[in-house]
C-alpha cells in the first residue's frame, strides 16, 4: 500500500495486458484532460459519447467541452438511466445510433456514466463492425472501482444478468472523483461496498485503512483518490494474472454469490442496490467463514462492523420494504448463479480479513441450514 496521495495529484494504474494494456487516470479534476489524452491517443480520431439522462445533465457539456477544447468531433447518445438500459433495445438504440453517427474502425466510442452505460456502451462498441476502441469515462462510484477496469461488457437477457457479452478492454479509463460530488450518498455507499471488498479478500493493511478513513472518502477529501486507485490497482493486478475468469478473477466475487440471490430476490430493483446485495453478501461470507471455523466470530464482527459503520446492510432482516422468499427459493436462486458450475456450489470465503479463497467442497444442505437460519433472525 503506498501513502496517501496529495489532493491535486493524478494517479496513473497500468492494466498489464501486453498489447491491450490501458491507463486508468485518476484524480479531481481529471475529465477536462480527457479531450487532450485522446487527441495524444488517437490522432484525427472521431469519437461518440454514450451517457444516460442524469449524467447527462451534470457531466456531459463538460465532457464536450473537453473534446470540443482538442478539436475532437463528437456526438452524443443518451439512454435512459437504469438497468433497463442494458437490454435489447438500449443495445440497438446505442448500436443504430453509432452507425448514423458514422463512427468507424479507428473511432472511438466514450462510455460517460456508471456501470449500465460502460456495460452497455462497452458491448456496443464490441460488436460495432466486429470491434471499435472505447474510452470509459466512469461516473459512479461503482464503475470507478469496478466495472470500468476488466473488460466485461454485455448487457442482460429477459432470463438473467449479464447473459450476453463480450470481453472488451478499453483503451483509457478517466476517473475524475470529483464528478462523485453529484451521484446519490446512497450510491455512493453502494458502490463502497466494492471498495471495502478489495480490503476484505487480499489486502488487510488497506482495510485498516478504511476503517480509519473511510469519513473522508464519503466526504470527498484526498482519502476518496487513494481508495479508488488502491481498489483499481488490486482490481487491475487480478485482472492480469486472470483476464477470462478461470482462477483468480473469482475471488472478486466474494460477497457475490449469496449477494445476487437476494439481489434477484428482490427483482434487480432499487429496493437492494448491487453494491447492497454484496455488503450484505460479503457480511454473509464471512459469518459462513466463521461458522465452518475458517476464522475466529471475533474477525467476522470486525468486517461486519465495519460494513454496519459506512451504514451498509449487514443483516438479512436489515433491509427495510423486503420480504424475502423461503430458503427453497433463495436456495434456487443460489444454484442458478453463473458461478455453479455442473451443480456444484462455488463459493468465496476467508480465512481471514485479507485472505479470501475460492472453495468447491461446500455442501448445499450446509448452506440451506445456514440460510434458514438468517432468514428466521432479526437483528
Ligand atoms: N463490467 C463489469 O465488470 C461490472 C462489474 C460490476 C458491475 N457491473 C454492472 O454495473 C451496473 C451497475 O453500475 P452502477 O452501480 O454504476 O449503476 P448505474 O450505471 O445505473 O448508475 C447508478 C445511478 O447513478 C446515476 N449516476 C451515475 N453517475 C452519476 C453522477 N456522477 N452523478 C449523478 N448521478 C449519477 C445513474 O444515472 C444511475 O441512475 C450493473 O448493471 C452491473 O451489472 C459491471
Ligand atoms: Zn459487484
Amino acid at each position: 500500500m503506498t501513502a496517501p496521495l496529495k489532493h491535486s495529484d493524478t494517479i496513473t494504474v497500468d492494466v498489464a495486458l501486453g498489447d491491450r494494456a490501458y491507463d486508468i487516470m485518476i484524480g479531481r479534476e481529471v475529465l477536462p484532460s480527457l479531450g487532450a489524452r485522446i487527441a495524444a491517443l488517437r490522432p484525427g480520431t472521431r469519437t461518440a459519447i454514450v451517457t444516460d439522462r442524469t449524467v447527462a445533465k451534470h457531466w456531459l457539456e463538460p465532457a464536450e467541452a473537453s473534446l470540443a477544447a482538442a478539436g475532437i468531433p463528437t456526438s452524443r447518445i443518451i439512454v435512459e438511466e437504469g438497468e433497463g438500459s442494458k437490454s435489447y433495445a438500449g443495445l440497438t438504440q446505442v448500436s443504430e445510433a453509432l452507425i448514423a453517427a458514422k463512427i468507424e474502425r479507428n473511432d472511438l466510442v466514450i462510455a460517460l456514466g456508471g456501470g449500465v452505460v460502460g456495460d452497455l456502451a462497452g458491448f456496443a462498441a464490441a460488436i460495432l463492425r466486429r470491434g471499435v476502441d472505447f474510452v470509459q469515462v466512469p461516473t459512479s462510484l461503482l464503475a470507478q472501482v469496478d466495472s470500468s477496469v476488466g473488460g466485461k461488457t454485455g448487457i442482460n437477457s429477459p432470463q438473467g444478468k449479464n447473459l450476453l457479452g463480450a470481453f472488451h478492454q478499453p483503451v483509457l479509463v478517466i476517473a475524475d472523483t470529483a464528478v462523485l460530488d453529484t451521484l446519490s450518498p446512497r450510491q455512493f455507499r453502494a458502490g463502497y461496498a466494492e471498495v471495502a471488498k478489495y480490503g476484505v479478500l487480499g489486502d488487510e493493511a488497506f482495510f485498516s485503512w478504511l476503517e480509519k478513513n473511510h469519513s473522508d472518502i464519503f466526504k470527498g477529501g484526498s482519502a476518496r483518490e487513494h481508495a479508488i486507485a488502491t481498489s483499481c490497482r488490486a482490481k487491475a493486478a487480478i485482472v492480469a494474472r486472470d483476464e477470462r475468469e478461470t482462477g483468480d478473477r473469482m475471488l472478486l466475487n466474494l460477497g457475490h454469490t449469496f449477494g445476487h440471490a437476494f439481489e434477484a430476490a428482490a427483482g434487480f430493483s432499487d429496493r437492494l442496490l448491487h453494491g447492497e446485495a454484496v455488503g450484505l453478501g460479503m457480511s454473509l461470507a464471512f459469518e459462513f467463514s466463521a461458522r465452518r471455523g475458517f476464522i475466529p466470530q471475533q474477525e467476522a464482527d470486525r468486517a461486519i462492523a465495519h460494513l454496519t459503520a459506512v451504514g451498509l446492510p449487514t443483516h438479512v432482516r436489515a433491509v427495510p420494504g423486503l420480504n424475502w422468499p423461503g430458503v427453497d427459493s433463495m436456495m434456487d436462486l443460489i444454484s442458478q448463479d453463473k458461478k455453479v458450475k455442473r451443480g456444484q456450489l462455488t463459493f468465496i470465503l476467508v480465512r481471514g480479513i485479507g485472505q479470501a479463497l475460492v472453495t468447491r467442497d461446500v455442501e448445499a444442505a450446509e448452506v440451506r441450514a445456514f440460510l434458514a437460519e438468517k432468514l428466521a433472525v432479526r437483528p
